[in-house]
């Protein structure tokens, strides 16, 4: 049994007015009704897709993953358990999110994954980017994906292959000495991926991936223009494929804008990469 994708993410900051400016200017998400102290943004027909709380953490503060249905949500809960993950019923919690059903498990570092269905969906209103992207690229395959530090990569891969259903993808070797796992649920190449490293922060970054190469551009230009850095030139990725740029958020960890990754099918063969890019991907200093 497996998780469908990834619904929604929450982060905790208390830089409210540079993720409200970097979220909509930047990213060009589109910014919701929220409850008191969080923002929330919209990528598509789904209600929200990113909020934002105000606190201290300036990091990751819990994963929503869709599990389709209340049969596949059960099942999770009862595959976890057998692993010595309890996830336990949160119906306020599900009320505030604006889901039919959720479960809330804590992951092997602390970050809580909330497991749900129903998610509120309102295309009666259309969406539209306040920067001008075309479009982002979600449906079957979730709002995009999330790298995640771990301080023991072996539980967390448990976590997340035989807890959550997610399949490896690929591994690339960083440095000759730092192992990154790659892993998918659905047909986008990783919904999650796996860096060993015992840091303080639960997030190295999150990715969205807008429709069109230049939705990447015009990102990549509106960055420079808007004072958010560029952490890493435009690029392409080893495994993924993915065309993209890298921006630091206002909570210092990296958000990746992407576009053109290959997918996932039924003849992937497991792979492995030496290096994270075919070109580009350049770290840039931050008086450029
Ligand atoms: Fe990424």
């Amino acid at each position: 049994m497996k998780v469908k994708s990834l619904g929604y993410i929450g982060i905790e900051s208390n830089k409210m007015d540079e993720w409200q400016s970097y979220c909509t200017n930047v990213l060009g998400l589109m910014e919701m009704e929220a409850p008191d102290n969080e923002l929330r943004f919209r990528m598509d027909d789904l209600h929200w897709r990113i909020a934002v709380s105000r606190g201290d953490k300036e990091d990751l503060i819990y994963a929503g993953f869709d599990t389709r249905d209340s049969d596949r949500l059960n099942a999770l809960v009862e595959q976890l358990a057998t692993l010595g993950f309890k996830a336990s019923e949160d119906a306020a919690l599900a009320t505030s999110r604006g889901v039919s059903c959720l479960y809330k498990v804590a992951d092997p570092d602390g970050l809580q994954v909330e497991l749900f269905y129903g998610a509120t969906e309102i295309a009666e209103i259309p969406f539209i980017s306040p920067a001008g992207v075309s479009g982002f690229l979600t449906g079957d395959q979730g709002l995009g994906h999330i790298v995640l530090y771990t301080g023991d990569i072996e539980e967390k891969r448990r976590f997340y292959m035989q807890g959550l259903g997610f399949k490896l993808s690929d591994t690339i070797l960083m440095g000759g000495e730092v192992m990154l796992t790659f892993l998918h649920c659905n047909p986008r190449h990783h919904t999650v991926a796996l860096v060993p490293a015992p840091v303080p922060k639960r997030m190295n970054h999150f990715m969205v991936q807008a429709n069109t190469l230049d939705d990447v551009g015009h990102a990549n230009d509106r960055a420079q223009r808007l004072g958010a850095p560029i952490t890493v030139s435009l690029g392409c990725h080893t495994n993924d494929r993915m065309v993209s740029f890298y921006s630091r958020s206002p909570s210092d960890f990296e958000v990746e804008f992407g576009f053109g990754a290959r997918v996932v099918d039924d003849k992937w063969s497991v792979g492995h990469h030496t290096g994270p890019s075919i070109w580009g991907h350049k770290a840039v200093t931050q008086d450029q």
